[in-house]
């Protein structure tokens, strides 16, 4: 039986191959290399290009190797391009989403687990957030993963597909081998790395007014590693039998901006110049996440979650990949 694995070639979903497969596990992966990175997957890794809504190619897929699950992670993921062109996130993240689940129901694979977000939670006034909090998206992007949240709850429902959604909250840092680098970059961790590589001449400060200690936003950053390993949990944890379920992915530690800024200077040892800009829109001020559930179920101990292990993770492995991965 193998693992279909969906964006295995983009970030989380390359550290999340690599894992499955040290613990013995076949993969195949399927990635339209919009955003991904070919040589982010092994070349002795079974590789697919294309889109997850092309019902013809995922049946071939299903045809070629025995899927028994899916882990879920092709997906538009920045949330300030989800409020410039929502069309395209609804489509690609939904729409074809969709599609994807409704192939492998049909193909008789039982198990899906879901890269979901912290986006889908929106403002809160409580904090640390948990499962049970109100689900208000501020942009396209955390409806386009709450809308897919209420399919696979109602396929579950409906056809008995067991899923487990994980909904993250800033995954970042780098392994030995894989590390963040998007093209363009708009996640904060890469292009703090980026600045203090002389890459970029300054940091922009999406706003300095929230309601927050230091006036810039909080965001719980998750090593890459430890969300990767949630995965590989859901994943045997559906297997024994376990019920559709909703984890928080978060180290329930919140970091600001400027926070993450003087951490990275002192990681590095490097300046980092910063401009503080207006806000962008659909950005929350806080989101810092209650992980419980997922430590007391799946047994989920993040250990690499700590925000100097994250940036020098970062760091290093963009020393060793000046070029990322080209
Ligand atoms: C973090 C903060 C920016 C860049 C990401 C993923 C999303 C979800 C949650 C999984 C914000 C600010 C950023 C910069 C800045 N994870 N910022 N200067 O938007 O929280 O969402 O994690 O689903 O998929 O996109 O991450 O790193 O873009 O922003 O000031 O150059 O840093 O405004 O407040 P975000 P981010």
């Amino acid at each position: 039986m193998a693992i279909l694995v969906t964006g295995g070639a983009g970030y989380i979903g390359s550290v999340t191959v690599d894992q499955l497969r040290a613990r013995g596990e076949r993969v195949v992966v399927l990635d339209d290399l919009k955003r991904g990175h070919r040589s982010a997957v092994h070349e002795d890794v079974p590789f697919y290009q294309g889109c997850v809504g092309d019902r013809a190619l995922v049946t071939r897929i299903m045809l070629e190797h025995q899927i028994e699950a899916c882990v879920h992670f092709a997906a538009l993921a920045y949330v300030g391009e989800s409020v410039l062109d929502p069309a395209r996130y609804f489509e690609n993240n939904v729409g074809q989403g969709i599609v994807l689940m409704d192939s492998l129901r049909q193909a008789g694979v039982r198990f899906v687990v879901f890269s979901s977000s912290c986006t889908t939670y929106g403002e809160q006034d409580q904090f640390p957030i948990s499962e049970t909090c109100r689900q208000w998206p501020t942009n396209p992007y955390g409806w386009s993963k709450l809308s897919l949240e209420r399919v696979l709850d109602s396929y579950g429902r409906a056809y008995g597909l067991k899923f487990v959604a994980l909904r993250y909250f800033n995954a970042a840092g780098a392994t030995e081998f894989q590390g963040e680098y998007h093209e363009p970059e708009s996640h904060l961790v890469p292009n703090v790395v980026s600045a203090a590589l002389g890459e970029k001449p300054e940091v922009c400060v999406f706003g300095n007014d929230y309601p927050t200690p230091d006036g810039t936003a909080i965001r719980d950053y998750v090593h890459v590693s430890d969300i990767a390993d949630a995965h590989v949990l859901a994943l045997n944890y559906l297997r024994r039998g376990g019920d559709c379920e909703f984890f928080n992915i978060g180290s329930g530690a919140g970091n600001s901006v400027l926070e993450v800024v003087e951490t990275a200077r002192n990681v590095t040892g490097r300046p980092i110049p910063i401009r503080i800009a207006p806000r962008r829109d659909g950005d929350p001020a806080k989101l810092v996440a209650d992980a419980k559930k997922v430590c007391a179920l799946l047994g989920w101990n993040p250990r690499m979650s700590d925000l100097p292990i994250i940036l020098r993770s970062q760091w290093e492995w963009r020393r060793k990949h000046p070029q990322g991965y080209h």
